[in-house]
C-alpha cells in the first residue's frame, strides 16, 4: 500500500468480466485491466475473437479466459456467472447499433437493439449481484454513449437504450450501496483505433467531421479503458452513479462553434475571443 492506500498494481488479484470483450473498447478495457494485475474473463457472442483476445492476454503472462455468451440470453447469463470463482469487477460494455428511422423500425429491430444493450446490462448485473455481494472491493461499468444525450437521426433504439443505461446505472448504485458495490457509467464520443483513425485522416471530408472534436481527434479505445480503470479501482472509491463523458470535450460546444468553422480554428489556436490574431 501506498501513502493514498492504494496498491501498487491498481486491480491487482481482482476480478473481472468484461462483455464485448471480442471488439474494440471492451477488448482494450480487458488489456489495460490485466496490465493492473488483474484477473480477466472476456465474454462476447463472437467467439473466434473473444478466444483470441483472451489467447493474446495469455500470451504476456495474463490470467485471462474466454467466455461464449450472449448477453441477451437469461439462461446463459445465468450460467455463466454461475460458473464463476468469484467476482469483482462487472463491465457492461456489449452493444450494437442499426441505423434506421423511427418510421421504418419494426418492432424486431428495435427489439434486438434495446435487447442487445438495455436487456443485457439489467440481465448480467442481476446474475453478478451475488457474487460482487461477497467482493471486499465490487464495482461496476456501464457503457453508455453520448447518443444518449446528443443525437444522430436513424439511431432511435440505440439512443434510448442508452440513455436507459444512465438511469439503470443510477439505481443499481443506489441499491449496491447496501453492499458497498459502486456502479457508474461512461458515454464516449465517437472511438476509434488509432491505426483506424490515420486511414480515415487520408479520406476527403473526415477533416471536417474532425474538426468539430477540440482536441483534433477522435477517441481511441485506450481513453475509455482508463475511464473505466478508473471506475473499477479504488481511485474512485467515493464516486457512485456518475455518468462519464469521454469525448474530448465535443458535446460541450455551442452550436455556433459547430456551424462556423471560423469559430473552431480560433479554439483551436488557442485565440478565444473574437479579436484579431497576431
Ligand atoms: N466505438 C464508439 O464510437 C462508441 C461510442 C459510444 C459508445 N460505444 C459503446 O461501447 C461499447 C463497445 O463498442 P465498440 O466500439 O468496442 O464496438 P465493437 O462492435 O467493436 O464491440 C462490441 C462487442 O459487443 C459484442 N456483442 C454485441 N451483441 C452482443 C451480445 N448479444 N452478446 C454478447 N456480446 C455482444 C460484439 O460481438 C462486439 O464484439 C458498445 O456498447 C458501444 O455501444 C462505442
Amino acid at each position: 500500500m501506498d501513502e493514498w492506500g492504494l496498491e501498487a498494481l491498481l486491480l491487482a488479484g481482482r476480478k473481472a468480466l468484461i462483455t464485448g470483450a471480442g471488439g474494440k473498447i471492451g477488448g482494450a478495457i480487458a488489456e489495460r485491466f490485466a496490465s493492473e494485475g488483474c484477473i480477466v474473463r472476456l465474454a462476447d457472442i463472437r467467439a473466434a475473437d473473444v478466444e483470441a483476445a483472451a489467447a493474446r492476454l495469455r500470451q504476456s503472462g495474463s490470467d485471462a479466459d474466454a467466455y461464449v455468451l450472449d448477453v441477451t440470453d437469461e439462461e446463459t447469463v445465468r450460467r455463466v456467472f454461475g460458473e464463476l470463482d468469484g467476482l469483482d469487477i462487472l463491465v457492461n460494455n456489449a452493444g450494437m447499433s442499426r441505423g434506421r428511422s423511427i418510421q421504418a423500425s419494426t418492432v424486431e429491430q428495435w427489439n434486438e437493439v434495446m435487447n442487445a444493450n438495455l436487456l443485457s446490462v439489467f440481465l448480467c448485473t442481476k446474475y453478478a449481484l451475488p457474487l460482487l455481494k461477497h467482493s471486499t472491493v465490487p464495482a461496476i461499468v456501464n457503457m453508455s454513449s453520448i447518443n444518449a444525450s446528443r443525437m444522430n437521426p436513424g439511431l432511435p433504439a440505440y439512443a434510448a437504450a442508452k440513455s436507459g443505461i444512465i438511469a439503470l446505472t443510477q439505481q443499481t448504485a443506489l441499491e449496491g450501496a447496501a453492499y458497498r458495490i459502486r456502479a457508474n457509467c461512461i458515454s464516449p464520443g465517437l472511438t476509434i483505433g488509432a491505426e483506424r483513425q490515420q486511414e480515415l485522416r487520408a479520406k476527403p471530408g473526415f477533416d471536417i467531421d474532425l474538426d468539430c472534436y477540440p482536441l483534433g481527434r477522435l477517441g481511441y479505445p485506450e481513453d475509455v479503458a482508463n475511464a473505466a480503470l478508473f471506475l473499477a479501482s479504488d481511485l474512485s472509491s467515493f464516486v457512485n452513479g456518475i455518468n462519464l463523458v469521454v469525448d474530448g470535450g465535443m458535446s460541450l460546444q455551442a452550436v455556433s462553434g459547430l456551424v462556423r468553422p471560423e469559430l473552431r480554428r480560433r479554439w483551436k489556436t488557442g485565440v478565444y475571443r473574437l479579436e484579431p490574431e497576431e
